[in-house]
């Protein structure tokens, strides 16, 4: 299709990272979710069906899922950093986001020094895991290998707070309500899909239906779909 090779004929073949809710999640035996919806207006311009390979995050911010072929298209709610660029290639950005702070509603913790001295999980290879490194010396960092063992782990106690995009964890609030939202940080991310580094013709695509998606209304109604009004 325009020069565009896919690795799996006829099959948009795509890498995740579950839970992600509302960027992508499973429901029943779907998954389903913002990015699912994006990812699915990419593949229909590709004449191609879109096939997901669900995996670490890991594998798909360090490059490793695209080098090796595992899928052409990487999209899991992933921020556009400088070290993923020499790894591979992001499209135009297609969504904000910041690094937040779930905490229990009644545990009274707002700011990051009442971090000192308690347990905070992130999630392994995020920029969460690094912002709180870095700008949360105190806390005792546990590394989980996705959300769902993260927002497991809040709830039975083990970690008194989180560290992760706002999207997922407004989202895990709003089903929660014992749990809170207290802060976001403004690290002013923006995520893009990646491709193998030099597979331009998926790239211009890619760009190309993201951009499409905003002035036909389409990405509208898909934000409006998954975040409400
Ligand atoms: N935006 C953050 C990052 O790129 C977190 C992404 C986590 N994505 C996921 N599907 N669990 O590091």
């Amino acid at each position: 299709e325009g020069g565009v090779e896919l690795t799996n004929d006829g099959q948009l073949t795509w890498c995740t990272s579950l839970p992600y809710e509302p960027f992508e999640f499973q429901q029943g035996d779907q998954v389903v979710g913002f990015e699912v919806d994006l990812v699915a207006l990419i593949a229909e311009r590709l004449n191609a069906t879109p096939t997901v390979v669900v995996t670490a995050f890991e594998g798909i911010q360090s490059g490793t899922d695209l080098t090796v072929g595992t899928c052409d298209l990487a999209a899991a709610g992933m921020t556009i950093t400088p070290v993923r660029e020499e790894n591979f290639d992001f499209s135009e950005p297609f969504f904000d986001a910041t690094q937040a702070l779930l905490v229990r509603g009644d545990s009274g913790i707002t700011t990051a020094e009442q971090l000192a001295g308690r347990n905070v999980g992130v999630q392994n290879g995020t920029t969460g895991a690094d912002y709180a490194a870095t700008n949360i010396p105190g806390a005792n960092l546990i590394t989980f290998e996705d959300l769902g063992l993260l927002t497991t782990a809040i709830q039975t106690g083990q970690v008194d707070a989180v560290i992760q995009d706002n999207g997922p964890l407004l989202s895990f609030a709003t089903q929660n309500p014992e749990f809170t939202v207290t802060t976001e940080f403004d690290t002013g991310e923006q995520y893009g899909m990646g491709v193998r580094t030099g597979n331009t013709a998926l790239l211009e695509v890619v760009n190309e239906v993201l951009a499409t998606s905003r002035t036909d209304g389409t990405y509208d109604a898909a934000y409006e779909k998954w975040f409400g009004t």
